[in-house]
Parts: structure tokens; sequence; C-alpha cells
């Protein structure tokens, strides 16, 4: 039988080895100033009402605007903007004065160059242990078929070749 240790590792190490695309969720605090992160716990829940969700972790920085907020953008990010991805990742405390970005009809921050951009109001929150989980129905949204960015066994990479060809 394993200790909550090992399923710890486990879990983790299962979870590395689970490929997913990569997005910057936005939004504006109590200032109106533009708050974002990187992340990876993005998916799809219903398509009646559109709806979808991540999870933030209590611990980062950004954890109290996400909290309050009633509205965030998920920008999915293009194969090539790692950079970015890294920026959103850091302890960079400006992380928008490093970026291209604009503020939508919405008031939303946009990044530039995401292949899709889902503006969503608050749904739902939902308290899911050490991380809050977010719900939340689109209300506009933009996207295109350029290839995305990736996130596998705790690496950036572009989307392989292989899904290209017919
Ligand atoms: C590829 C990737 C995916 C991530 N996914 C999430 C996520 O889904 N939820 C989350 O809270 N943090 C996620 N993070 C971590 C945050 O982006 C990062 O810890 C945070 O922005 C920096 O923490 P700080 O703001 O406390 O300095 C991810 C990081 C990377 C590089």
């Amino acid at each position: 039988m394993n200790t909550s240790k090992d399923r710890m590792t486990i879990f983790k190490n299962a979870m590395a080895n689970y490929p997913t695309g990569v997005s910057i969720v936005t939004t504006v605090d109590e200032d109106q100033a533009p708050v974002g992160l990187t992340v990876n716990s993005f998916a799809s829940v219903s398509i009646d009402p559109l709806l979808v969700l991540w999870s933030i972790d209590r611990n980062v920085s950004t954890y109290e605007p996400f909290s309050k907020t009633d509205k965030f953008a998920v920008n999915i990010l293009r194969e090539d903007q790692d950079e970015i991805a890294y920026l959103f990742a850091s302890k960079e405390d400006d992380r928008f004065a490093h970026c291209k970005w604009y503020e939508s009809k919405n008031g939303l921050p946009i990044i530039q160059n995401a292949i899709a951009t889902l503006q969503c109001k608050l749904y739902k929150q939902v308290q899911a242990g050490d991380h809050l989980t977010l719900i939340g129905e689109v209300t506009d949204i933009s996207a295109n078929d350029q290839p995305p960015l990736l996130y596998h066994g705790r690496k950036l990479g572009p989307f392989p070749s292989t899904f290209h060809q017919d």
C-alpha cells in the first residue's frame, strides 16, 4: 500500500505526464489594475450554457483579486508564446509591462496573439482543497486555428508536427 507521501509523488508525476495546453487567465483588481497568471488547469465544462473552469492555488500572489472578481478572460497561448507563459508564472510584479495586451470592451485584459480568448462572467466558485475552482460562463469568444503551446513533463513546447500531417 502506498503512503500518502508516495501517493502525492506518483500523483504529481502522473499529472506531469498528462499533456495540456497553456493559458493566461486575466482579470482586474479592485483598482482596475490588470492581473493574470499562467495556468494549465483550464478545461471546458458545458456547451449549453457555455461553461469553462480553471483552478487557482490559494498561495499564489494573484489569489485575492481572482477570489473577488466576477469576470475573467482565458487566453489560450500560441505555440511560440512560451516566453509570456514563463513571464506570467514568474515572480515579476508588473507582468503586463512586459507583454502586448489591450483592454476589452468588458474591461478585461486580453493577451495579444493568443489563439483563443474566452471572456467569462463568474458562474460559480468551488473551494477544492488547496485550490479554488472558478467556473465561468463564456460571454465573448474569439479563436483561430493556429497551433497551441503545450505543457508536458514540466516543460513548455510547440505542438508536435505529426498532428499537422493529413
Ligand atoms: C505551465 C504552468 C501551468 C500552471 N498552472 C497553474 C494553475 O492551473 N493554477 C495555478 O494556480 N497556478 C498555476 N501555475 C503556477 C502559476 O502560474 C505561478 O505559480 C504563479 O503565477 C506565480 O506565483 P506568484 O504569483 O505567487 O509569484 C502554472 C505554472 C505553469 C508554468
